[in-house]
């Protein structure tokens, strides 16, 4: 294998207008008196539908205008879309709609030209977001586009944590993730799962990601799943049950195939190698 740390880029020609755009964002979410509807609905207009950006509510209401362009722009609006965790039983209203019109920011935006695959504008916006949708995000938090939320609001993330595209995260039961952990492309982590004999009886159940881990590509862990310190899950793997610290779990039931070779000696505490080397 070959050592290819990221490289640095150099700024974009619009990276001032970035910056500007962010900055503007930013001042409004700290702002508590701000209607974060109105906020989302124009801010997507400024982007989608920047004609209508200035006089949105004449325009929704015009029916000079053909419906289903009213009904485009009424969408704008987290209002006037219903997402699918509200029919959930256990969704709870008082957290849930605060961070609705975040969510379907956050949705929005990376349909968008100007979202998408925009990864230096994209990342930022998300950070952003993060602190206003997560129970708790660290320093340095990196979603790229297409990741989706059950709630957003039961998850808490450490510090350096990346979730690569195409990630789903249900934190419905709750997910807690560790510092420095890696959630690669079209993953999905659960914590809800259903009875085989009525799929309306739901089980909620805290999924945790501890310090270091990386779930690769595709893989799935269902819910209730610890994967302890520095273990992986390799990829299209289904974790059905716990991972222990430094082992790489692979296959459908996941199974152990081998402990990192940087693993402590006494193999069950996470200590970093070089500490647990010098006590032992
Ligand atoms: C988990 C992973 C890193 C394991 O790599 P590894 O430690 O080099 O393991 P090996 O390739 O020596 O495989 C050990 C055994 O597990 C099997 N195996 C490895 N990965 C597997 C997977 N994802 N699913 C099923 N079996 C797998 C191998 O076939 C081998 O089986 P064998 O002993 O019968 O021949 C790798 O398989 C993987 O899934 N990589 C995903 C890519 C990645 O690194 N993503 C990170 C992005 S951030």
């Amino acid at each position: 294998m070959t050592y290819l740390p990221l490289r640095s880029l150099s700024q974009p020609p619009d990276s001032p207008v970035m910056a500007e755009w962010l900055g503007a964002l930013g001042d409004a979410l700290a702002d508590p008196s701000t209607d974060r509807s109105v906020l989302c609905r124009r801010t997507l207009a400024e982007l989608a539908y920047p004609e209508y950006a200035a006089n949105w509510e004449t325009a929704v209401a015009d029916p000079k205008l053909p419906a289903g362009t009213r009904l485009a722009l009424a969408a704008l609006d987290p209002r006037n879309v219903t997402l699918e965790p509200e029919y959930y039983s256990d969704c709870d209203d008082a957290r849930f709609q605060p961070v609705k019109p975040l969510l379907w920011l956050w949705y929005s935006f990376d349909r968008t030209p100007v979202g998408g695959q925009n990864v230096e504008l994209g990342v930022h916006l998300r950070r952003l977001l993060a602190q206003y949708i997560f129970k708790r995000v660290g320093e340095n938090f990196k979603a790229f586009q297409h990741v989706e939320f059950s709630f957003g609001y039961n998850l808490e993330v450490g510090d350096n944590v990346v979730i690569h595209r195409h990630v789903l995260l249900d934190d419905r039961g709750g997910i807690v993730i560790g510092n420095n952990v890696s959630v690669s492309d079209y993953a999905n982590i659960y914590s809800h799962t259903h009875s085989i004999i009525d799929a309306r009886d739901v089980t909620n159940a805290v999924t945790v990601l501890d310090d270091g881990v990386r779930i690769t590509y595709h893989a799935t862990v269902l819910a209730g799943v610890h994967v302890h310190c520095q273990g992986m899950v390799g990829a299209v793997a289904v974790a059905t049950k716990d991972v222990r610290p430094y082992h790489v779990n692979v296959g459908i039931p996941a199974k152990s195939v081998r402990i990192k070779p940087n693993a402590p000696l006494d193999g069950e505490d996470c200590l970093p190698a070089s500490r647990a080397r010098q006590q032992g």
